[in-house]
Order: C-alpha cells, then sequence, then structure tokens
C-alpha cells in the first residue's frame, strides 16, 4: 500500500519513521513477502494518535514483530506495517522483577537475565523474534512458557484507544495463543523471575542450544514449527511417519531435520507455502483424522 505525500508528512508528525516500498520478505524469517509503506514507531506514547489516525483516514494497518511466525503474501500488500522501534528497547530491574519493552529481542533477554542470576526461562534461548511476539503467541519451548513468569502486559488497547497496563488476572494465555484483541500493540511486560546461580542458568541454556541445533533446521529459512501440535499429540512425529521429508511445492521443503519445519530453499513464494501447507494438511487429515492448526500467523490479501 503506498501513502499519499501529504499523509506521510502527517505519518512522521505523529513520531513515525516512514519508509516506503519495504519489501516485507527482509523482514521475515522466510524471507517471504510483498511490498508497502512501513511505519516505525520511534515513541510508543504518541499511538493512540497514530493509530486513531490511521483508522480516520480509513488506512488499514498491520503490526510486525519479528517476522518469525509469519508468512506474508507477495506483491503490494493492502495495508501499511508498523512496526515498533528496537532503537531503545531493553531490559530493566528491579530484584527479581524484570520489565521488558516489547520490541526486545527475546533470546537477548533471557540472557541479560542470566547475568543478573535471574533464570527461569532457558527454553526460550533459541525462540527466535521479538518479546512482543512471544508474549502474542504465549511462545514456548523445552517445558518452558514465557506466560509463566509474566506479571503484567502493558498494550494499546485498541478498543480504548488507550495504552494500558493489564494484571494477569485480565490476560490468559494458552498453549500458543493469549487472550489480546488482533488489534491490540503489547508494549512491554513485568516478569517475575526465580535467582539461580549463573552458571547453572548457562549450562540449562547450553543445553537447549544443543537440543535445538540436533532436532531443528536452525540454518535455514523457516518460520519455526508451521502447525500447532494436535493435543496429546506432534505434528512433526505425524507428518514424519507420512514419509513427507523432503517433499516440496515449488522452493517449499518439509525439512528433513524436522518435519514440522518448512524451509525456504529455493527462492520460495508464499504461494509456495500455502500450497505445501495445504497439501500436507490434506494428507494428516486423511491419514490421522486429525485438523492440524497453523501456528505460523497468515497475512492475507484483504486489508
Ligand atoms: N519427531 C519426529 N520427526 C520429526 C520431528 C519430531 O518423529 O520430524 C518426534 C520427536 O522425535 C519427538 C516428538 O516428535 O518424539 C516431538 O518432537 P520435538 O521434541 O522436536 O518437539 P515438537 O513437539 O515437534 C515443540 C514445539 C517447538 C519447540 C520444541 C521443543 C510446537 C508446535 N513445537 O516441537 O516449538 O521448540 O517442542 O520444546 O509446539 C515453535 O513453536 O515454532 C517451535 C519450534
Amino acid at each position: 500500500m503506498r501513502v499519499e505525500p501529504q499523509a506521510q508528512a502527517r505519518l512522521r508528525k505523529l513520531g513515525a519513521e516512514y519508509r516506503p516500498g519495504e519489501r516485507l520478505a527482509n523482514w521475515t524469517s522466510l524471507s517471504v513477502g510483498g511490498t508497502t509503506d512501513m511505519l516505525v514507531v520511534e515513541d510508543v506514547r504518541g499511538l493512540p494518535e497514530l493509530v486513531g489516525w490511521l483508522r480516520a483516514e480509513g488506512l488499514p494497518w498491520r503490526l510486525l514483530g519479528g517476522g518469525t511466525n509469519l508468512l506474508v503474501p507477495e506483491g503490494e500488500v493492502p495495508y501499511l506495517v508498523l512496526q515498533l522501534s528496537s532503537r531503545q528497547a531493553g531490559v530493566r530491574f528491579d530484584g527479581t522483577r524484570v520489565e521488558v519493552d516489547a520490541a526486545a529481542d527475546l533470546g537477548r533477554t533471557v540472557t541479560e537475565c542470566a547475568r543478573r542470576n535471574l533464570g527461569g526461562m532457558e527454553g526460550l534461548i533459541g525462540v527466535p523474534g521479538t518479546v512482543g511476539g512471544a508474549l502474542r503467541m504465549n511462545a514456548g519451548a523445552y517445558g518452558t512458557e514465557i506466560s509463566q513468569f509474566v506479571q503484567s502486559v502493558s498494550l494499546f488497547q485498541a478498543a480504548r484507544g488507550e495504552i494500558v497496563r493489564l494484571p494477569m488476572s485480565q490476560v490468559s494465555f494458552q498453549y500458543r495463543h493469549s487472550s489480546f484483541a488482533p488489534e491490540d500493540i503489547l508494549l512491554g511486560c513485568e516478569l517475575q523471575l526465580p535467582e539461580r546461580p549463573y552458571e547453572e542458568i548457562r549450562a540449562a541454556i547450553r543445553m537447549c542450544n544443543e537440543k535445538r541445533r540436533a532436532s531443528q533446521p536452525l540454518n535455514e529459512k523457516s518460520a519455526g514449527c508451521i502447525f500447532k501440535n494436535p493435543p496429546g499429540g506432534s505434528a512433526g512425529r505425524m507428518i514424519d511417519e507420512l514419509g513427507l521429508k523432503g517433499y516440496r511445492r515449488g522452493g517449499a521443503v518439509v525439512s528433513e531435520r524436522h518435519a514440522n519445519f518448512f524451509v525456504n530453499r529455493h527462492q520460495a513464494t508464499a504461494d509456495d507455502f500455502f500450497a505445501l501447507m495445504e497439501d500436507v494438511q490434506g494428507r494428516v487429515r486423511q491419514s490421522f483424522g486429525v485438523e492440524l492448526e497453523n501456528e505460523v500467523i497468515l497475512w492475507g490479501n484483504g486489508a
């Protein structure tokens, strides 16, 4: 989506860095996605006015986090993309309480906490993406989910048009799911972490990294696990049992290392990934009677 020069000037005044014609493939871990104008929000306090203005002008938008769990269509997409600037994003400590900005990198957050002898999140070390994305998806790995440590979440609540802080009593998290409204913009959270000796945390981090390296295609372009695990089952094991490792549609390939990872090996397009997902879903349905649900977030072609 392209915005008129006049509107661009207004958006800059509202505190957004304006980046016309960005290739979204450069912003996603799958290296897939078309183009649109992008707004990088430097000061989140301006969000109510900025989002209010976009709504009044009828300009649709979507929020991009780390782009690590996202499949974007090709061509000119019919919405603007907002991203919170990571320039000032960080982690602030107050004893065992930690305030983290949504745009902070999750892995870096885990290691910064470890340096302060704060553990618990070791399992999340190799999960790529931002803290905001991890909150939205309730990211998890090796028996740990980020929600276990969250005390409160600050967000731009679209329904109220305000920045609010919600205690855990007003938020719910399930497996790879949170209760935030789709148009809410998560701004940060407060975590409470257990104190542990640094060496112990480091050893746990190392173990998780090794397990991940042994079982996941970390050197290839992917969006992590493409499907959620069905209750009591494993999407990866089912796809593997069907002999689909290495199966491809265009440039999108089922990883030989982990069958629930689909990798971009030959300049795949979004349609290659859509086709591969549908195909694999159909085969799992036919053979196991199980409907695999997407874990990857799909951005459509509609506003
Ligand atoms: N398996 C196979 N073949 C495969 C892949 C897995 O037989 O190709 C088997 C494994 O041998 C194991 C079982 O399936 O017995 C489960 O596999 P794994 O331990 O790799 O875990 P997963 O359920 O496939 C989940 C998360 C991962 C997370 C790992 C580690 C989901 C959808 N996936 O994978 O998260 O890293 O556990 O805790 O919940 C993600 O969310 O994007 C993600 C990668």
